[in-house]
C-alpha cells in the first residue's frame, strides 16, 4: 500500500522490486587485468579500487600541506549530576598563511571503580542537521544525537558539522574547507577533485587527530556515526581514514550505502542534478549510465573490510532504496571473508526493527520514514559493544 502511495506520486522514480533493471555488479575480488586476487594481494587491489571511488565518485584530496592545532575553548566538569565532563575544541587548519575552522564537542562520562581508569570506545557524530552549541547540547535533550544517553552507555561522545566544514549548499565552494585549501595550494578544481562528502569526512578525520591525544579514548574502537548525507560521508570517510574502526551509515541511500545499478528510489542523475557539489564532477557521467559505472556501493563497503560496518534503513525510506542498502551489505561479504572476518550473508532481510549482526557487519531496519532516531542509536551501540 505504502509502495502504491509513492509510484502514484514518484515523479518517474522507482520503487518496484520488478522494476528493477537487470545488472552485473563489478566484482570486488577481481582487480583491473582481471585477476582473482588473494589475501595478499588485498592491500593492492583495495588501492585500486579506492583510486576508482576517488577519480569517479567522490573525488580526490588535495595534496596540499597543513597543520591543524586545537584550542580548548569551553570546559565545563561534572554536568548532569556529575556524570559526564564536556568540553569544546576549536579545530584550527592552518595553510598558505590563513585558518579555516570548525567546532568540536566531546562528552566524556565520568565513571567509578575498574572502569574510571580504561580508556573508552568512543562514537563521533558528523551532525547534517542543526547542530548544537556548548551550551544547548548539554542543556537540551535531542535525539538527533543523545550525547548523555551516548555518555551513559560508556562511550565517549564527539561531534562535528557538515556545514561548518563546507557548506552544504551550492554555489558556496569558496566557502568551506575545499575553497580554503584550493587557494592555499593555489591549484584550481578538475573534475576529479574531491566533492563536499569527502570533505565532510576529512574534518571528521581532522577531529579524531584531537580525540587520539585524549587519553580517555580507546584508540582501537573509534567509530563514526552519520545519517543520510552524512551516513554516505561515514562510510567514504571510513575508506580513506583506517583509524576509524566502525562505520555506522545510517539511511543513506544513493552515493551511500545503496547500490547505484538499481536504480531504485533516488539514481545518480537525480542525486548529481541536486546535489553535485557532493561529490567529485566526474560522478555526473554516470547518470542514466550506472552499468559504466567502474564501481558500486558494496565495493565501498569493502573498502571498510576487515574493520565494523553498520548499515540501516527505514521501512518507508523508499528514496534510500532500503534493499539495496542491504545488498551492498551481503555483497561486499567476500571481502571480509578473504580477510578472515565474518559478516553477514543471509539474502532475506531481517523483520522491521529486529537487528541482526553477525561478525564485522551489523543492520536493521526500522519501522517508519527516514531519520536518526533514539532506536537506532541503541542499535548501534549494542552493536559497537559486541566488536
Ligand atoms: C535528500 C537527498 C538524499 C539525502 C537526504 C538527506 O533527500 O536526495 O540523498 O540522503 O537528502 O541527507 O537527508
Amino acid at each position: 500500500e505504502f509502495v502504491e502511495k509513492k509510484m502514484a506520486k514518484s515523479g518517474g522514480f522507482n520503487y518496484r522490486e520488478a522494476d528493477v533493471p537487470e545488472y552485473q555488479l563489478p566484482e570486488i575480488l577481481k582487480n583491473e587485468a582481471g585477476e582473482v586476487v588473494t589475501a595478499g594481494d588485498w592491500p593492492a587491489r583495495r588501492s585500486e579500487l579506492m583510486e576508482l571511488f576517488r577519480e569517479h565518485v567522490y573525488g580526490r584530496r588535495p595534496d596540499v600541506p597543513y597543520e591543524v592545532r586545537f584550542d580548548v575553548v569551553h570546559e565545563q566538569k561534572g554536568i548532569w549530576d556529575g556524570a559526564a565532563n564536556a568540553r569544546e575544541v576549536k579545530v584550527r587548519i592552518l595553510a598558505g598563511g590563513s585558518e579555516y575552522s570548525y567546532t568540536l564537542l566531546v562528552f566524556v562520562p565520568i565513571l567509578e571503580g575498574d572502569k574510571a581508569a580504561k580508556p573508552l570506545p568512543t562514537i563521533i557524530h558528523l551532525n547534517n542537521r542543526d547542530f548544537p552549541d556548548f551550551e544547548k547540547a548539554i542543556a537540551e535533550p535531542d535525539d538527533f544525537w543523545p550525547v548523555r544517553m551516548i555518555c551513559e552507555q560508556g562511550f565517549v561522545a564527539a561531534a562535528v558539522s557538515t556545514k561548518q566544514i563546507d557548506p552544504d549548499a551550492k554555489n558556496r565552494f569558496d566557502d568551506g574547507i575545499r575553497g580554503f585549501l584550493a587557494k592555499a595550494s593555489g591549484q584550481k578544481p578538475t573534475p576529479s577533485s574531491w566533492g563536499a562528502l569527502s570533505s565532510w569526512g576529512w574534518g571528521v578525520s581532522r577531529a579524531i587527530d584531537y580525540l587520539l591525544t585524549m587519553p580517555e579514548v580507546d584508540k582501537t574502537r573509534i567509530a563514526m556515526v552519520g545519517h543520510s548525507r552524512g551516513g554516505k560521508a561515514a562510510l567514504w570517510a571510513a575508506a580513506e581514514d583506517p583509524r576509524i574502526a566502525i562505520a555506522y551509515s545510517n539511511n543513506s541511500g544513493c552515493g551511500g550505502a545503496a547500490l547505484s545499478r538499481r536504480q531504485f528510489g533516488e539514481t545518480v542523475d537525480r542525486i548529481t542534478t541536486s546535489f553535485p557539489y557532493w561529490f567529485c564532477g566526474r560522478f555526473r557521467q554516470y547518470a542514466n549510465q550506472e552499468a559504466k559505472l567502474p564501481v558500486d556501493q558494496h565495493q565501498l563497503v569493502a573498502l571498510v573490510a576487515p574493520r565494523a560496518v553498520y548499515i540501516t534503513s527505514a521501512t518507508e525510506d523508499l528514496w534510500a532504496d532500503p534493499h539495496g542498502e542491504y545488498l551492498s551489505l551481503i555483497e561486499a561479504a567476500p571481502a571480509f571473508e578473504l580477510l578472515g572476518e565474518e559478516s553477514i550473508v543471509q539474502p532475506t532481510m531481517p523483520a522491521a526493527d529486529k537487528q541482526r549482526i553477525v561478525g564485522k557487519t551489523g543492520y536493521h531496519i526500522r519501522t517508519g520514514g527516514h531519520g536518526l532516531t533514539p532506536f537506532d542509536w541503541q542499535q548501534f551501540m549494542q552493536f559497537v559493544k559486541a566488536q
